[in-house]
């Protein structure tokens, strides 16, 4: 049994409630929260940049190039900048397909899907991303595989 609260007990949890109150209330002994994840990837630019530099590869590499006959790159990197910017928390609109309606007609196999990751892994290390912000951003786009990827290709 605990003694009975005494008028000095009260005082002193009295004023570890308040202790605890003012800490939640100055976010006390906690570090600052880690920038939003767009702005850890360099920002709109920085995004619009790797966005280019993925369509570049992805439209000239023999594993990748086949789907890419005919189609805009200018107006591919915008939207897949702004969609990237999206995913990652960013300001950005993106009025685009979905993922799936994107690459139905594509015919996309597994093997197209992981050179493209790997190209996005290279050029987030190219622009000097940190490993935390790139492995985010791979993680978020991961579940997008199971509409891209229509074929055993
Ligand atoms: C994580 C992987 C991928 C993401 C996030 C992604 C994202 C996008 C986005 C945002 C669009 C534009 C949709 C629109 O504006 O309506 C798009 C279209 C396209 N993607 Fe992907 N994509 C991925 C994988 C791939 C792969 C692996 C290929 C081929 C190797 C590919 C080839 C294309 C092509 C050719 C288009 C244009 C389709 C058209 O205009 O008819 N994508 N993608």
């Amino acid at each position: 049994m605990p003694p009975p609260a005494t008028p000095h007990r009260l005082g002193r949890r009295f004023g570890l409630v308040l202790f605890a109150l003012a800490c939640q209330l100055a976010a006390c002994g906690s570090t600052p929260p880690p920038p939003p994840l767009y702005l850890q990837l360099g920002g709109v630019e920085g995004i619009q940049a790797v966005s280019n530099a993925m369509l570049q590869r992805m439209s000239t590499d023999p594993r990748t190039k086949r789907t890419f006959d005919g189609i805009n790159l200018r107006t591919l990197s915008a939207s897949l900048a702004a969609h990237l910017c999206k995913v990652a928390d960013g300001p950005c609109v993106y009025d685009g397909e979905t993922m799936r309606n994107a690459h139905a007609d594509l015919g996309l196999g597994g093997s197209e899907f992981e050179t493209t990751v790997q190209m996005l892994r290279d050029e987030l290390d190219r622009a000097g991303v940190p490993q935390g912000a790139k492995n985010e951003l791979l993680r978020r786009l991961a579940p997008s595989r199971r509409d891209i990827v229509t074929t055993d290709r």
